[in-house]
């Protein structure tokens, strides 16, 4: 399988990390990236092939990964445009749907859309995946076999639900740091070192993801379990419901998808 990458930021560069890790050959993957020092840097690490621009030989591939920030996206696809000849495309770009996508390369094109998130930097993501009827079983394969080179992946069948999937675990990993801190800040209000609070919160963030993870039970249950009558964590769960943070969270968690549509509209634009 060839992959092209347009873009060598962030998300490219953990890709091809992956896939290299994962024994993917490096050969069959080019990288185009304007900025010069991004190219030597992705040149140097992982000897792939970059070009600062697209070309014949950047589109001689079977699959397209589209890495570029959702605001550069329409000017960096148009030297793309009506230059395709079937290609399986990826887009990771939040707040981007797919016809306009599909728009701007002037068609002959498959198109999938994949929303990654930052944990991915470390392999540790979760990416929601959308394809049309067009994208067959095998292609869908081939897409799952890229994104699993950052973490899981998960399947969603209509594209309105990617603004949830961004709402959801896209936006997710700054929900996470916020609620850590929170935690942290709380320990340090009571006496811990910052240090300590720092080591307190993450690693309860771990294992309780880890142990929810592991478990059977629904996460309701386990919370439950570790809430005995008159206790601790009951005096700190009846403070949340009593401020309303469950409520405020699902506010927030919608007002990430409303943004995400009309991200997706304004971004869409011609
Ligand atoms: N990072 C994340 O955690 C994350 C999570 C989910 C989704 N995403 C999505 O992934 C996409 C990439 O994110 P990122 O974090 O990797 O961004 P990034 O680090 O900014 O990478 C984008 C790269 O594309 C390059 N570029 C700009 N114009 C181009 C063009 N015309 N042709 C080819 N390359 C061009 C940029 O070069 P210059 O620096 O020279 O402009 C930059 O190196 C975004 O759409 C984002 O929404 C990212």
């Amino acid at each position: 399988m060839k992959i092209t990458f347009i873009g060598g930021g962030n998300m490219a560069t953990a890709l091809i990390g992956g896939l290299k890790k994962q024994g993917f050959s490096v050969a069959g993957i080019q990288v185009v990236e304007p900025f010069a020092e991004a190219r030597e840097r992705l040149a140097d690490s992982f000897g792939v092939r970059c070009a600062p621009a697209i070309d014949a030989a950047a589109l001689n591939c079977e699959v397209l990964v589209l890495a570029v920030k959702p605001q550069q996206m329409k000017a960096a696809l148009a030297p793309a445009a009506g230059q395709l000849s079937g290609q399986l495309v990826v887009s990771i770009a939040a707040g981007l749907r797919l016809a306009d996508i599909g728009r701007w390369l002037g068609g002959n094109c498959r198109l999938v859309r994949a929303m990654p998130n930052t944990p991915a930097l470390i392999g540790a993501g979760i990416t929601g995946l959308y394809a049309d009827a067009t994208v067959d079983r095998e292609a869908r394969d081939a897409v799952e076999k890229i994104l699993h080179a950052v973490g899981r992946t998960l399947w969603v069948d209509d594209e309105a639900l990617m603004d949830t999937v961004t709402a959801v675990s896209g936006s997710g990993p700054a929900y996470v740091f916020y609620f850590i801190e929170a935690l942290q800040n709380a320990g340090v209000e009571l006496g811990l070192s910052a240090e300590a609070a720092r080591m307190l919160a993450i690693e309860t963030f771990l294992g309780a993801a880890r142990l929810a993870e592991a478990s059977e039970e629904a996460v309701g249950v386990l919370r439950e379990r570790v809430t005995s009558k008159g206790g601790t964590t009951a005096a700190a769960l009846a403070a949340f419901e009593a401020e309303g943070i469950a409520a405020a969270i699902g506010k927030g968690v919608t007002a990430a998808a409303l943004r995400g549509r009309e991200l997706c509209d304004i971004l869409g634009q011609d």
